[in-house]
């Protein structure tokens, strides 16, 4: 019998990737007392990291949305290191949130299967690659899964937990718990379909938005004013996209191609067109939108 997690022996967590969502959720376990660790191959993008973790826990104690000494707390628990798998051998819980691509991640969980204690779950963030494609990588499928944040994750409630075939339920419940001390709404997804569930919802108003601004019936401004006052989205799906970045809307569209063959789920062709000419969004300063500075 494998040793089955627990939410009682959930003390130290190890974050793999420090792009937007590894720093943001790094960010997440410190505030709820986590000691974390995050690591990445790139030592720049790990100072990044470092620098926006500073600047986003500043002001909420600038805003008083979290006291000085909480946020320097926060600070005090983070750490960062080049190497994962050190990291790995002393850790409870990992959740990786390192590029989307199936055969580099399948090799990280092979590797931080031989790193980590047999205690340890292994969950990946990921949104278009489920834990059923990397269970095999590892001798702990039972303690592998999908545990999906929403960008900004430091703002956005909801954590998405999805099981694989193997994951027990010990697994799946620690990490509901898990998600629920962090301040999250989680929800738990009985089993594995493309894009789980909010993005399932968010791609259907994408793709009726997408369609309605290349049919010439509204402009992308108006459209997301539409969703913002008439159904009370926080933005509408235009801006959403250059927050979440044209390129990853562009990637995650290809992959969900990939694995369904439907040339129905193939990028749109506007995106497309942003993605060929470098218009990811707010990180490149244009997307469908034009930010200044
Ligand atoms: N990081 C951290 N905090 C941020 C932030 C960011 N990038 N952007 C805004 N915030 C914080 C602000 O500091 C502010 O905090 P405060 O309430 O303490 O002052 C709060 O969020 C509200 O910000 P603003 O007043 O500037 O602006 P909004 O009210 O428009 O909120 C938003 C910004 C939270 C991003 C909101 O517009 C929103 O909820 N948008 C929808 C986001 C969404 O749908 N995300 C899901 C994306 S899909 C996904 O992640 C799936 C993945 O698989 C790709």
């Amino acid at each position: 019998m494998n040793p089955q997690p627990s939410i009682d022996a959930v003390h130290d967590v190890l974050v793999v990737g420090s792009g937007a969502m590894g720093t943001q959720i790094g960010a997440v376990f410190a505030l709820a007392g986590y000691p974390v660790t995050t690591s990445d191959l790139d030592p720049a993008a790990l100072e990044r990291s470092r620098d926006e973790v500073h600047r986003r826990l500043d002001r909420l104690a600038e805003k008083g949305r979290r006291s000085r000494e909480e946020v320097d707390a926060a600070l005090a628990r983070m750490a960062y290191t080049t190497d994962s798998l050190e990291a790995a051998s002393t850790t409870d819980f990992v959740l990786e949130a390192a590029v989307e691509r199936l055969d580099i991640k399948r090799q990280l969980f092979a590797d931080l299967d031989e790193a980590a204690p047999e205690h340890a779950i292994l969950a990946t963030n990921s949104s278009t690659i489920p834990s059923s494609l990397l269970m095999d990588a590892t001798g702990r499928g039972d303690r592998v899964c999908n545990m999906h944040f929403f960008n900004p994750a430091l703002v956005m409630a909801c954590v998405e937990v999805v099981r694989n075939p193997l994951t027990s339920d010990a697994t799946v419940e620690t990490t509901l718990e898990l998600a629920r001390r962090l301040g999250k709404q989680p929800v738990r997804l009985n089993q594995e379909v493309p894009g789980f569930v909010a993005n399932r919802l968010l791609g259907a108003l994408r793709d009726e938005a997408l369609r309605l601004e290349a049919d010439g019936v509204a402009g992308f401004e108006d459209i997301d004013v539409a969703a913002r006052t008439a159904l009370g989205h926080p933005m509408g799906p235009f801006e959403l996209m250059d927050l979440v970045g044209i390129d990853v809307s562009y990637l995650i569209r290809l992959s969900e191609h990939e694995q369904s063959g439907d040339p129905a789920d193939l990028p749109h062709p506007s995106v497309q067109k942003l993605y060929e000419q470098g218009r990811y969004g707010r990180k490149t300063g244009r997307g469908w939108y034009e930010y200044a500075g």
